[in-house]
């Protein structure tokens, strides 16, 4: 086997793994149109792309009253806000996602606490949920991160207990099913983004699955400047313009012809993977958990011994890139966030807030462990290659685990290069 491509040897792939996202003549098309209909805009709400877009992803979720906006964050806070939450009100989060999540709750006026994660799944453990529970909580944010979702089981049933309301984010779980039933329609609220690296997407984007009517017709109202949406036109509130253009939403009709294909292929391609990387010593896959029915992904992680592979994750990251394979070191924990910062937020005053934001003093170990040190994380192209993409990322693996001495040395030079 030849070096290590990030010492100058050949990679293990030369040929680039499919681009996201994808388009034909049918994209241009739909954009067209939109552009001589003169109907540009998302106002009034919905305007005909936007409708049909939300009808057909509901249908295609299984469920729930679809609200659509300019992306996958104020989703959340719109959720929120339209379940009256607000103001000095608690929202659990869990401690390893994107910033977004966080951010949400933080615009809505809530503060976000920081629950840390299952190191099964990486997603919010619902014991420490539980336990974080104070008389000010309203609600509770669980991630579906990667290819795993949340126990939505355990966290509705403690949601229930305590009253609390569940917003999903599922950001990365578009046609993802649990029991069979659709992410986004387990909890209150299902908040999903339509950015240009999602699995769906319309370049930007967000759709909220509302549990009822009432609370869709709020978050209408919400991201229309306030306008009333229920069938009364009685009900204004406290809104701005969150609305999705026509043209955004045209491009969303048509990814939706080719969603459960690429899904399809994402998810056979799983099995073979995990059956690869089961094989390879160092390496724990991440739980299947049966109730996770239909598995529908944006990225994938897994988590090594970084000690049989030269000692650093993002190593092993920056190695597998190197190999040709589109691997990423996912996100920070969430209390290592730059948003916590008094600078960022007067949320985050400490005067303000004392008992929340004293970030260095708070520890999640799980999500440290997992962020930090052993997860690695695939971008779905990974999936979309066939068997050949699958076999290139698991002889890659086994080539940086074979040359873990090599890589460890490697490693050592770019750091000594980094403190000069
Ligand atoms: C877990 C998670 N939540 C929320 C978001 C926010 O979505 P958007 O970028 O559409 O605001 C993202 C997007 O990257 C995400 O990964």
């Amino acid at each position: 086997m030849s070096k290590l491509a990030v010492l100058g040897g050949a990679p293990v792939r030369s040929e680039p793994y499919p681009q996201w996202p994808v388009f034909d003549q049918r994209d241009i098309d739909a954009v067209t149109e939109v552009v001589r209909s003169g109907r540009w805009g998302g106002f009034p709400y919905p305007g005909p792309q936007s409708k049909e877009f939300i009808r057909r992803f509901a249908e295609m979720q299984g469920g729930g009253y679809p609200v659509l906006m300019v992306n996958g964050t104020v989703t959340m806070e719109v959720a929120l806000r339209a379940a009256n939450i607000g103001w000095g009100d608690e929202v659990l989060v869990p401690a390893m996602t994107f910033q977004a999540t966080a951010a949400a709750p933080m615009a809505a006026g809530a503060i976000p606490v920081i629950v840390d994660v299952d190191p099964e799944n990486y997603c919010m453990y619902p014991k420490k949920a539980e336990a974080a529970i104070t008389p000010r909580t309203r609600a509770i944010l669980p991630v579906h991160l990667g290819a795993q979702m949340a126990d939505m089981d355990a966290i509705l049933e403690i949601a229930e207990r305590y009253n609390l309301v569940v917003v999903e984010d599922c950001a990365h779980a578009h046609g993802a099913k649990w029991c069979g039933r659709g992410a986004g329609t387990l909890g209150h609220f299902g908040s999903f983004s339509l950015q240009s690296s999602k699995i769906l997407t319309t370049g930007e984007g967000g759709v909220l699955l509302c549990r009822t009517q009432e609370l869709a017709d709020r978050a209408a109202s919400i991201i229309d400047c306030g306008r009333p949406h229920d069938p009364e036109g009685k009900v204004f509130t406290m809104g701005g313009n969150y609305r999705m253009s026509e043209l955004h939403a045209a491009l969303g009709n048509v990814a939706l012809e080719r969603f459960s294909a690429q899904a399809k292929q994402r998810e056979e391609m799983l099995g073979y993977l995990e059956e690869s990387l089961s094989e390879i010593p160092g390496v724990r896959l991440l739980r299947r958990d049966p109730r996770h029915t239909t598995r529908s992904f944006y990225m994938y992680g897994f988590a090594i011994d970084p000690d049989q592979f030269g000692g650093e994750r993002l190593g092993v990251v920056a190695a597998l890139e190197a190999e040709g394979i589109p691997a990423e070191g996912g996100y920070s924990p969430m209390n290592r966030y730059d948003l916590f910062q008094p600078s960022n937020s007067k949320l985050a005053v400490p005067s303000a807030f004392p008992k929340y934001f004293k970030m260095e003093e708070l520890h999640m170990p799980e999500a440290e462990r997992g962020a930090e040190r052993e997860s690695i994380w695939l971008d779905e192209r990974v999936f979309r290659a066939g068997p050949q993409g699958i076999d290139d990322m698991a002889t890659a693996l086994r080539k940086i685990q074979d040359q873990r001495n090599e890589l460890a040395q490697w490693v050592e030079v770019q750091k000594a290069a980094m403190r000069r």
